[in-house]
């Protein structure tokens, strides 16, 4: 697991232009669903294109803790599960790694049955708030008994007798509505969750795809999902799309490395997740997308992206922020190389992420030359245009993989190479990104 080994500092350089496809990995979003539901179904689910990055095999490490079987034969992970309400208790502790996703849902979908878990994860995950799942798997009737702030290490007391909820997420996250959603298939009844702003529904669309009764409806009040408790689960055949989170990568190494034009193939353009490549089309980049259609109900497209020295720094509408919140770090540096100003508003989700993103990103961009503000929930990235960006520095990663990936990606066009103290935590989203990068023409070593 990433904080476990040594560090793996890494420097990247500007060389030729960035040609070829970028075969991308599967959603990690999507993985670590098919493993936790398919752990909650009686029967074979068969999952392909699923993410073997490090927090989802932490993921299916900690389903089979739960009592659920797990293997990979050829290219197909088959998940035998134990149905909804099926879990046994894990006789160790669940080491949930870097992953906020793995551990939010598992304790979700654990929280509602007669049993006891003990999470714990890396020195980043060890930092997250997790009162914003435990506050509302508390109404259900779960205890849990963590370190001070509500951190991990923590014990969850499943609830026996758990009761449905109606819960409003303060905070605009996926994880928590899933968490409860998950909650909800172990209580009786409906379980309503209300979310002020939309944020990717990979569970709301699951869950309907397993069997489950759901409900989305757009009201005053927000997005009022509705969940019909204890459902019999259908397995599943399930082909996950590729991440357009690591899509990001390189695509805006695409756009910022001179005499670039690279093809990322059958990219899901989810809307709950697509809000940074329109964010790039506005800035002026290169970008279209081929080859429109329409895959397992979701939008897809090849995305092309070219080298654009032309791009303008623009305000992201914070309406936005939950549709591409793993993609700011790598779009600041986008704006690092446009004209003018990118300001970033409505983004406070950005400071409990792996690292404080904010905090990260604005060290290294100021190290390298880069005029970057920030307020608690906001930031501006003063952009130099193309060719003016010095570089030249090694950036703090705090084990955030997109944070390492941001700036060896900003390495690629900097005038003086880019490093970063630690590469390691790529593994949990993007195991073959060096790889990819190196098979379209990129210089990213280890050092
Ligand atoms: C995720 C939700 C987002 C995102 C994370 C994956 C998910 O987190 O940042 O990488 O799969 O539900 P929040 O729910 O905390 O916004």
């Amino acid at each position: 697991m990433s904080a476990h080994g040594e560090p793996i500092p890494m420097t990247s350089r500007r060389a030729g232009p960035l040609t070829g496809e970028a075969h991308v990995p599967g959603d990690k979003s999507i993985s670590h669903r098919s493993l936790i539901l398919g752990a909650m179904t009686v029967g074979e689910t068969k999952v392909t294109g699923l993410l073997e990055g490090q927090d989802v095999l932490d993921t299916a490490k900690a389903m089979q803790a739960f009592g659920a079987q797990i293997e990979k034969i050829g290219e197909t992970w088959h998940v035998h599960g134990v149905g909804v309400g099926g879990f046994l208790e894990p006789e160790n502790v669940i080491d949930c790694g870097n992953s906020g996703t793995g551990v939010r849902l598992i304790m979700g979908a654990m929280a509602t049955l007669p049993i006891v878990a003990t999470f714990t994860g890396d020195a980043s995950l060890n930092k997250r708030p997790m009162a914003r799942v435990t506050d509302p798997l508390a109404l259900f009737g779960a205890r849990s008994y963590g370190r001070s702030g509500g951190r991990l290490p923590m014990t969850i007391v499943g609830a026996k007798e758990p009761m449905p909820v109606r819960y409003a997420t303060p905070v605009p996250s996926a994880q928590v509505k899933s968490a409860v959603l998950l909650a909800g298939l172990n209580a009786p009844g409906e379980t309503v969750v209300i979310e002020r702003e939309a944020t990717r529904d990979h569970s709301e669309r699951m869950l309907a795809g397993f069997g489950a009764t759901i409900s989305t409806e757009d009201t005053d009040e927000g997005r009022v999902i509705t969940l019909q408790g204890r459902p019999e689960f259908v397995p599943q055949d399930i082909v996950v799309p590729r991440d357009p989170s690591s899509a990001a990568f390189p695509v805006c190494a695409a756009l910022i490395a001179e005499g670039s034009d690279v093809l990322v193939p059958n990219i899901g353009l989810n809307p709950t997740r697509a809000g940074l490549f329109f964010t790039l089309q506005e800035m002026g980049a290169d970008l279209t997308f081929e080859n429109m259609r329409e895959e397992g109900g979701e939008p897809v497209a090849d995305l092309r992206a070219k080298f654009s020295p032309d791009m303008k720094g623009i305000e992201v509408p914070a309406e936005r922020a939950a549709s591409m919140i793993d993609e700011y770090p790598v779009l600041s540096v986008v704006a690092a190389f446009a004209q003018g100003r990118t300001h970033m508003p409505g983004v406070k989700e950005l400071r409990v992420k792996e690292s404080d993103r904010i905090d990260a990103m604005a060290r290294g961009l100021r190290a390298a030359g880069v005029q970057v503000d920030e307020g608690d929930d906001w930031w501006t990235v003063h952009g130099r245009g193309f060719g003016d960006v010095a570089g030249g520095v090694t950036a703090e990663t705090f084990l955030d993989h997109r944070v390492a990936m941001s700036f060896l990606v900003m390495g690629l066009a900097t005038n003086a190479p880019m490093s970063v103290d630690d590469g390691q935590p790529i593994a949990t989203s993007f195991p073959i990104f060096e790889g990819l990068m190196a098979g379209l023409g990129a210089r990213i070593e280890r050092t």
